[in-house]
């Protein structure tokens, strides 16, 4: 069964504390939320504040997605407003084995993300050392994209490495996710479903979490 990880890019931050509310009630074992700096990615969205603010709201897992340059500058900071899993982009890193190093360091988990059009194979020298591979199903930026279909191949290609390596490694995909093709995806190997839109655009998001988590 895979772990749903609703996205707060889509929640209503007026209402915020109702939404995390909501979700404390929900089958969701994990909260996604998606840090944007207007540089790596054309968009800005929040930071530390509302981090902290949902880590005062909530026990589940904070899954923290940094859409920035040069993350390594804020590794230690991220810990401090409640991150659990905290996620660089392949594509910001330049030092990638350090930046992956300095936030196991903190205790966090350390995922590693990758754009659509960055291959799974640049991983193969780090895949051992890192908690979680997120595949990006959209460019990201921007909640309610559609689903790029060459993912479904990316979740294979890295479900292979992972096992070729003899890694422990989650796969979780990010952008387009929802109902339609949540059994497929996992049924691929993907351990961490993301849902923005699908969980808080529906009548009953708590029905939506359920139902993305049969496959
Ligand atoms: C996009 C973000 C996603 C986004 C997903 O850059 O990384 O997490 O919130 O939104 P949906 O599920 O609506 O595509
Ligand atoms: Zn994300």
């Amino acid at each position: 069964m895979p772990i749903i990880a609703p996205s707060v890019l889509a929640a209503d931050f007026g209402n915020l504390q109702r939404d995390i509310e909501m979700l404390n009630e929900s089958a969701a074992e994990w909260i996604h939320l998606d840090v944007m700096d207007g540089v790596f990615v054309p968009n800005i969205s929040y930071g530390m504040p509302i981090i902290k603010t949902i880590d005062d709201l909530t026990e589940k897992v904070l899954d923290v997605h940094l859409m920035i340059v040069q993350p390594e500058r804020y590794i230690s900071t991220f810990k401090e407003v409640g991150a659990d899993v905290l996620t660089v982009h392949y594509e910001a890193s330049t030092h990638l084995h350090r930046t992956i190093q300095a936030i196991k360091n903190e205790g966090m988990k350390a995922g590693v993300a990758l754009n659509p059009h960055t291959p799974v194979h640049v991983l193969e020298d780090i895949i051992k050392e890192i908690d979680l591979l997120l595949i990006m199903s959209v460019n990201p930026g921007f909640g309610g994209q559609k689903f790029i279909q060459h993912t479904y191949e990316k979740i294979v290609q890295a479900a292979e490495l992972i096992d070729k390596k003899n890694a422990e490694v989650l796969i979780e995909v990010d952008g387009g996710v929802g109902p339609g093709n949540a059994a497929q995806l996992s049924q691929l190997g993907a351990d961490v479903l993301v849902a923005g839109n699908a969980v808080f655009s529906a009548a009953n998001p708590l029905d939506v979490i359920r139902e993305m988590m049969k496959n």
